[in-house]
């Protein structure tokens, strides 16, 4: 393996220090929650190694009420971000082929590259409406494509992808006998279409990840999961997590189903937030001479860039915006994209903390942001 730490994880509010900033507009997640607020009685947890899968009462509760999975297709992990991992180091290695879509969440991308893999990468572009082009997917699969790689709700564009799109993936994935991975992490933060079933309960060639991280404030616990209906590569995948730490804390499972438990009414307060920031962010992207976006159909991130027509020095606005106004954002190079190109998190701030921040993006624009003469 060739571990290389991603500016995305280097440069976070998290390693940044939240103290030193006052508008974070850089989450992609809603708002943490503190454990008080949860409600769950850890008192009787017993601190022994628990069941590898994952507690059964979480692994029933992750399934919902499909039909279809049951909780032996569902594999608990520390976070989406080792469900990937797990994923990866199971299916790619020097040999194989792994067909990615950028940007993309980072460890969609550089673990397969730590490893070594063959990898196309399929990038998406604002001018396309952040679309996967499947057409291109389909062109590049070779005979060895282990892994079609994907994300949906999209990560960082917001975009979500419609049933025709995701059954032609599936499709291909099924033709050319690979699996795709559908990281689904924000997939409840749905705040303006239904809820659709995990993917992987439409075929045992898809992979779906999600995690407790962004829809429910937890990222500190650390549990997400794999689901598929594939036996073999679950097995696989067991074997991996038993490699890394056998099982999961036992105190963060009960935490994760305390949620999942209450996930109704959770969810929903969630979205009654994420809206109204949503309206707003909507009046203010309206109003700006300065940047213009895809509209975001789902999760609570969006990635709009400089109009065509302006100029910006992208470090002294990024510094600026920080060391003047304490707000963050998340620069383009966190998703290998060109520094004016921005994610900007709008589930994670209070309205105050979204309208200010968006203020003070507006003021920094404002002095630093030249036209270009034709
Ligand atoms: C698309 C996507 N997948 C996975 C993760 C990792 O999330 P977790 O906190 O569950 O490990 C993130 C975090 O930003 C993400 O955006």
């Amino acid at each position: 393996m060739n571990y290389k730490r991603m500016p995305i994880e280097i440069e976070s509010p998290e390693e940044k220090g939240y103290g030193t900033i006052t508008h974070n507009l850089a989450e992609s997640s809603v708002r943490d929650i503190y454990l008080k607020d949860v409600n769950v009685d850890l008192t009787d947890v017993l601190l022994f190694y628990g069941e590898h899968k994952g507690l059964l009462k979480l692994r029933e509760a992750i399934k919902e009420d499909s039909k279809v999975l049951t909780a032996d297709d569902v594999l608990v992990t520390s976070g989406a971000a080792t469900a990937l991992f797990v994923v990866a180091t199971s299916m790619l290695s020097s040999k194989d082929h792994l067909v990615v879509i950028r940007p993309n969440y980072g460890t969609n991308l550089e673990t397969p590259r730590a490893l070594n893999c063959q990898m196309s990468i399929i990038d998406m572009s604002f001018e396309n409406n952040f679309d996967i082009d499947v057409e291109a997917i389909s062109k590049a699969i070779q005979p060895n494509t282990r892994l079609i790689s994907v994300t949906n709700p999209h990560n960082p564009s917001g975009k979500l992808y419609d049933e025709s799109t995701i059954n032609a993936l599936i499709a291909l994935a099924e033709k050319n006998n690979c699996h795709l991975l559908v990281d689904e992490t924000y997939r409840d933060l749905n705040f303006q279409t239904e809820l659709k079933p995990y993917v992987a309960e439409l075929s045992d060639k898809v992979i779906s990840v999600s995690s407790v991280s962004k829809s429910y404030g937890a990222p500190g616990i650390r549990i997400g999961w794999i689901i598929s209906r594939d036996k073999k590569i679950m097995h696989d995948f067991l074997a991996g997590k038993e490699q890394i730490c056998l099982c999961n804390s036992v105190v963060d499972e009960e935490i994760a189903y305390a949620l999942l438990n209450n996930k109704v009414e959770i969810i929903k307060n969630n979205h009654a937030h994420i809206l109204t920031n949503f309206q707003y962010l909507k009046e203010w992207f309206a109003k700006q001479p300065y940047l213009e976006w895809v509209e975001p159909k789902a999760g609570v991130v969006c990635f709009p860039r400089l109009k065509q027509g302006y100029t910006v020095d992208a470090e002294k606005l990024y510094d600026t915006l920080y060391e003047k106004h304490g707000t963050i954002v998340g620069p383009g190079h966190w998703f290998e994209q060109d520094k004016t190109y921005m994610r900007i998190g709008f589930g994670y701030p209070g309205l105050e903390e979204l309208k200010e921040g968006l203020a003070n993006l507006e003021k920094c624009l404002k002095e630093l942001a030249t036209e270009v003469r034709p």
